[in-house]
């Protein structure tokens, strides 16, 4: 029997993970600590809140009491650390609520984790922290053409990188965050690190790239950008729409989060990604295309929704990561091709508009007005 806390289950990543693990681990017992914060959801769980093997509990990662005894209270011997502030645009209004969640509050899990497990020994313990590629920079579009064209070639390997001189993200490269948000994501990376290597904490760290799928909170691109294309309201396209962001389906995410659990190396890294990089601009062209059709209407229809805006500060141009780590020693690789996993996101959105008014009511409401009210 494992008692394993996922933290920040009630959110995106989160919401995928604690399913996954309710459903294929009977045996385990799954702890979901949420402090529910505008992007925690638990309707994100319904259809495993009734499960035997899972428990809800509403707490704030920055309270020690808290979680020292909840971790002597369920026994726990695996935690995986997703619970954080996420979202670049609110980092730069409010970088203290950053610090706080993803620094204090990951230096309060290992301090718990530690005082509960170091005197039994760290034998079969583990503190998994889920972190980002944001953590590494910004990268150069090197790409003689930018990037590579959309849905015409699968850039399926290091081999097709290295062919158009690509550089991308690997796991011994040096830190350069930018963003508070990612800022506050290598202070907690190093901190997990330094848990290790001080006290022998059994950790990892893994370094995704942007995720996509059902669930994801509407102030991020692709969600905001489906709804607002439904609705027919502009798209505030930052910049020009050139920056390139790596993307992954956000189930390969939660496989390659079980397998590390229990396959990882302790102490060690590795990057998460699907080779699958895209244009800002590209990607929005293919969402309005999509939504068009599976709305019946005549596809691009709604380009002209397409509204260039003042860009985001200190906006990263482009992230890219080499996963092959990961392929090579564990085995994982992403199950879907981007064209699949757009479609049954955009379908899934579409077919889900009880969800996405209720989590665009009340304060994210009033946020989101006065987001974009500046541009
Ligand atoms: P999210 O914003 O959708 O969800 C975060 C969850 O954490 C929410 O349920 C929220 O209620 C909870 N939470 C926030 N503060 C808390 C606190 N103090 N105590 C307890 N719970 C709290 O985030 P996400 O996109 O699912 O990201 C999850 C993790 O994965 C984060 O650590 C993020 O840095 C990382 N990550 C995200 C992406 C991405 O593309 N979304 C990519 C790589 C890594
Ligand atoms: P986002 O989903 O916020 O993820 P991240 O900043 O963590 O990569 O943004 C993805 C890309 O889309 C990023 O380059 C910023 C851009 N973007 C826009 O152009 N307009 C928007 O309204 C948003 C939310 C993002």
């Amino acid at each position: 029997m494992k008692n394993i806390v996922v933290t920040g289950g009630a959110g995106f990543i989160g919401s995928h993970v604690v399913r996954l693990l309710v459903k294929k681990y009977p045996e385990y017992h799954i702890i979901n600590v949420d402090k529910l914060t505008y992007a925690g959801n638990l309707a994100n769980l319904k259809d495993v809140e009734d499960f035997p093997n899972y428990t809800f509990v509403k707490a704030d990662v920055c309270d020690y009491d808290r979680m020292c005894k909840l971790l002597r209270e369920h026994e726990v011997d695996g935690i995986i650390h997703l619970a954080a502030e996420s979202h670049v645009d609110r980092s730069i209004k409010d970088p203290f609520t950053f610090a706080r969640t993803n620094v204090l509050g990951t230096i309060t899990l290992l301090q718990a984790a530690k005082e509960y497990w170091q005197p039994q020994g760290w034998d079969g313990k583990r503190f998994y922290h889920i972190s980002t590629d944001e953590v590494y920079g910004a990268l150069e579009m090197t790409h003689p053409e930018g990037v590579r064209p959309p849905f015409s070639t699968r850039a399926s390997s290091v081999e097709h990188h290295e062919a158009y001189g690509l550089v991308f993200f690997t796991e011994d490269m040096k830190y350069q965050p930018h963003s508070p948000y990612s800022a506050s994501k290598a202070s907690s990376d190093h901190f997990v690190r330094a848990f290790h290597d001080t006290y022998g904490m059994p950790s990892i760290v893994t370094n995704c790239s942007n995720n996509y799928g059902p669930y994801q909170f509407p102030e991020k691109l692709i969600p905001l950008f489906i709804n607002n294309i439904k609705l027919r309201k502009a798209l505030p396209v930052y910049g020009k729409g050139e920056n390139v962001r790596d993307w992954l389906y956000v189930e390969d995410h939660a496989r390659a989060i079980d397998l590390i659990f229990h396959e990882g190396k302790v102490a060690d890294t590795y990057n998460i990604g699907g080779f699958n990089e895209w244009k800002n601009i590209d990607i929005i062209r293919v969402l309005i295309k999509t939504v068009d059709r599976l709305l019946g209407r005549r596809e691009g229809e709604d380009l002209n929704l397409i509204t260039y805006v003042t860009d985001r500060a200190g906006h990263d141009l482009r992230y890219a990561i080499d996963s092959s780590k990961l392929q090579k020693e564990l085995g994982w690789e992403p199950s879907l091709q981007f064209e699949e996993g757009i479609e049954k996101t955009v379908r899934w959105y579409l077919d889900n508009q009880a969800w996405m008014d209720n989590v665009t009511s009340g304060d994210y409401r009033k946020y989101y007005d006065d987001m974009y009210q500046n541009h």
